[in-house]
């Protein structure tokens, strides 16, 4: 733990001591209640995440309840206005199609409690940039990055929040790869911002999983009621029907086009008409559905969660949704490209036992991937700005003498959780050690 003393007047020394001493003591404090808090009321306080046994998360469950709690209670995100009116698109979007969880975002943060219009309480700065207006008005991909570049200068200008961390504490969101292109005149907005994209497969090269964010691609609306924990139902061992548009998918239907047991098409369901009844069907129908990696993003995956069909991820990178947070092995399978060609064997080598359990989680994180309007808890909306949580940034740079300093104010706090958390993760451990 790092407490920054300056040290020239000697007083600060002990000031520091002070606060160090202070920061113990309080740490010890709010450790004790918590943990014999928990030991009084046990389990879960509301948000129903289940029982720790069949687990869907990485972290102790108490653990993610309690950062998330603090989540719902801290986190502030001021957005920044609009800019010309005639080129910019700050209001929602559609709230259908395939970048329906664009809209969705952009809907539900004005409508949610993280918003403030107060920038010295926010913890992060959202750039309400959304590229479709301009691409149906026929701009050329070069106008619209010179547009970003001229909205965010413009920004960097009136306020002093971008120049703090030279955007470390931004994030802007897009589903579509224009709305990725667009930021290409900023080179912060791709090095230090947050990006929250949908299109986080090694197409996007500028993509780091710990700084950026993948928004889960969602084709709205469901017409159909969810499925999952209904193995019984699914007769047919795995699905897909699509273009090929990669390697891998055309490797796919080579192999397994005439295939009795895999049900793979080499055509596109049009999901207009009847298209749809047939695609949903075979998501009702089908244990396990193929999400190959192709060169645009798909809501493939989000598809398979609601119907309940148990997603196969082929891909040598795909950072999946919420991929930090909860634990995709408990609710799909991951393979790697060249598994295409022994895709039968492998996927009837999994047990039953697994793949009705594979198929039971899927019920527990479904709420994750579905958008609300207004937005209800531990919803897609929520868990992306969980995700954000985990990224704020406390760090702050000052000019000082004319040279950069990072001032550590809030470290402290960061640690604290972090311990707070420890302390949960051993306990946990030693729990199931007795
Ligand atoms: C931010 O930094 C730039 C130089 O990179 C400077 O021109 C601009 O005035 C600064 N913005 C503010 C609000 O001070
Ligand atoms: C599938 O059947 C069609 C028509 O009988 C044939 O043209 C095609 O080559 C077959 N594909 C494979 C992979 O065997």
């Amino acid at each position: 733990m790092a407490v920054w003393v300056r040290n020239r007047g000697g007083g600060w020394a002990q000031v520091g001591v002070a606060a160090y001493a202070l920061y113990f003591l309080s740490f010890l404090l709010i450790s004790w209640q918590l943990l014999s808090g928990l030991d009084s009321d046990g389990h879960g306080h509301g948000l129903g995440l289940g029982t720790s046994g069949s687990s869907v998360f990485h972290s102790p469950e108490e653990a993610f309840r309690l950062d998330y709690e603090t989540m719902e209670e801290e986190l502030k995100v001021f957005v920044y206005p609009d800019g010309d009116p005639d080129t910019y698109f700050h209001t929602a979007r559609k709230l259908t199609g395939k970048y329906a969880s664009e809209g969705y975002f952009f809907k539900n943060i004005r409508e949610s409690p993280f918003l403030t219009h107060d920038p010295l309480r926010a913890h992060l700065f959202f750039l309400p940039i959304s590229c479709h207006k301009m691409r149906a008005k026929g701009l050329s991909d070069q106008r619209i990055i010179d547009e970003v570049d001229k909205y965010v200068h413009h920004l960097k200008f009136k306020y002093p929040y971008w120049n703090r961390t030279l955007g470390a504490d931004h994030f802007f969101v897009t589903c579509h790869h224009i709305g990725v292109k667009a930021t290409k005149g900023v080179p912060h907005l791709i090095k230090n911002s947050i990006r929250v994209v949908c299109s986080s497969s090694y197409a996007d090269h500028d993509y780091i999983p710990h700084k950026d964010v993948t928004l889960p691609q969602v084709q709205l609306p469901f017409s159909h009621p969810p499925g999952g924990n209904d193995i019984k139902n699914r007769n047919t061992l795995a699905f897909w029907a699509g273009r090929s548009d990669s390697r891998l998918k055309h490797d796919l239907i080579a192999m397994w086009d005439n295939d009795t047991e895999l049900d793979i098409q080499n055509n596109r369901i049009d999901l207009r008409a009847t298209g749809q009844l047939v695609y949903m069907d075979k998501l009702y129908k089908s244990k396990f559905c193929l999400c190959p990696n192709g060169p645009i993003g798909t809501s493939r995956i989000a598809d398979s969660i609601h119907f309940g069909c148990i997603p196969v991820i082929m891909s040598n990178y795909y950072d999946m949704p919420f991929n930090d947070i909860l634990d995709w092995s408990k609710f799909s399978v991951v393979l790697k490209e060249t598994d295409v060609y022994q895709l039968k064997d492998i996927l009837r080598s999994i047990s039953e036992k697994h793949v009705i359990t594979l198929n039971q989680n899927i019920v527990k994180i479904q709420r994750h991937f579905k958008w609300n309007t207004p937005p209800v808890r531990l919803d897609a909306f929520h868990m992306v700005m969980y995700e954000l949580w985990l990224r704020r940034h406390l760090i702050r740079y000052a000019i000082v003498y004319g040279a950069m300093r990072v001032l550590c104010y809030c470290s402290q706090y960061v640690s604290l959780t972090n311990n707070v958390i420890m302390m949960l993760v051993l306990r946990e451990r030693k729990m199931k050690d007795v």
